[in-house]
């Protein structure tokens, strides 16, 4: 079975000292839980000491971004393997904000994937729609397109360890969230085409959690619907009761 999967995106926030206090405070508040999966993702200078200081707990931590290439004269790009070595164990790709503003296409998330794979990372693939394209009733296209071009190429047993997160790009910051079901429309969409592309047993293990103005009163409801695996929280990431909040209301027991 998945157990829930709860990652906090801080996006350009939080300096390393804030990091520090934070992953300790938040290791107090969840050392009890062992049937969700926690993750961090700070920015690149807070992931080494985000790292350090969950060592011994069960936070893990993931850069927000990277480079495909391993090496090389690419000023401003960090690797996969330096995020590795850094103690990361996940990475995001995709993210909208990296697609809208630094002009992340399909293929680029899918060399990103690929990349961190490779060196060893969990990648958190992200795909949504746009507002316009959820108007026009493109949203299901806009994931397929999404979904097959970042994943080409990937085996069944790769697409089963991966995390892909459906962030609708009109939730993201707006406070304005899916309705469940309409997260939920979109999840079992994305597992069918996991199924049907990569097979039964790499849908049946991928995690397909929601992204999008999640809170502590919205995760219930989201991670009820059955294909919502757990959730990629931006702003109520970034106070560690709010968090932990959504941590523990996305427990099985809770739910
Ligand atoms: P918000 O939770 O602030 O809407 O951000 C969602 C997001 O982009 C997570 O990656």
């Amino acid at each position: 079975m998945r157990i829930p999967f709860i990652a906090g995106n801080w996006k350009m926030f939080k300096t390393v000292q804030e990091t520090v206090v934070f992953v300790k405070e938040l290791g107090g508040f969840v050392k009890d839980v062992a049937d969700v999966e926690i993750v961090v993702a700070p920015p690149f200078t807070s992931v080494h000491s985000a790292a350090v200081a969950a060592r011994n707990t069960n936070i893990g931590v993931a850069a927000q971004d990277l480079y495909w290439e391993r090496e090389g004269a690419f000023t401003g790009e960090v690797s996969a393997s330096m995020i590795k070595e850094a103690g990361a164990e996940y990475v995001i790709v995709g993210h909208s904000e990296r697609r809208r503003l630094f002009g992340d296409t399909d293929r680029a998330v899918n060399r990103k994937a690929i990349a961190a794979i490779g060196a060893g990372l969990t990648p958190i693939v992200c795909v949504g729609e746009t507002l316009e394209e959820r108007e026009r009733d493109q949203t299901l296209a806009v994931l397929d397109r999404q979904v097959k071009d970042g994943l080409d190429g990937l085996t069944g047993d790769q697409v089963g360890e991966i995390v892909v997160a459906y962030e609708p790009v009109w939730a993201i910051g707006t406070g304005r969230h899916a309705t469940a079901a309409q997260a939920g429309e979109a999840h079992a969409h994305i597992r069918k085409r996991l199924g049907q592309w990569f097979g039964a047993g790499a849908a049946d293990r991928c995690h397909v959690i929601y992204g999008g103005s999640v809170k502590p009163e919205n995760i219930s409801e989201l991670i009820a619907e059955p294909d919502v695996d757990g959730a990629l929280v931006g702003g109520a990431s970034l106070e560690v009761g709010s968090f932990a909040d959504i941590v523990t209301k996305s427990r099985p027991a809770a739910v």
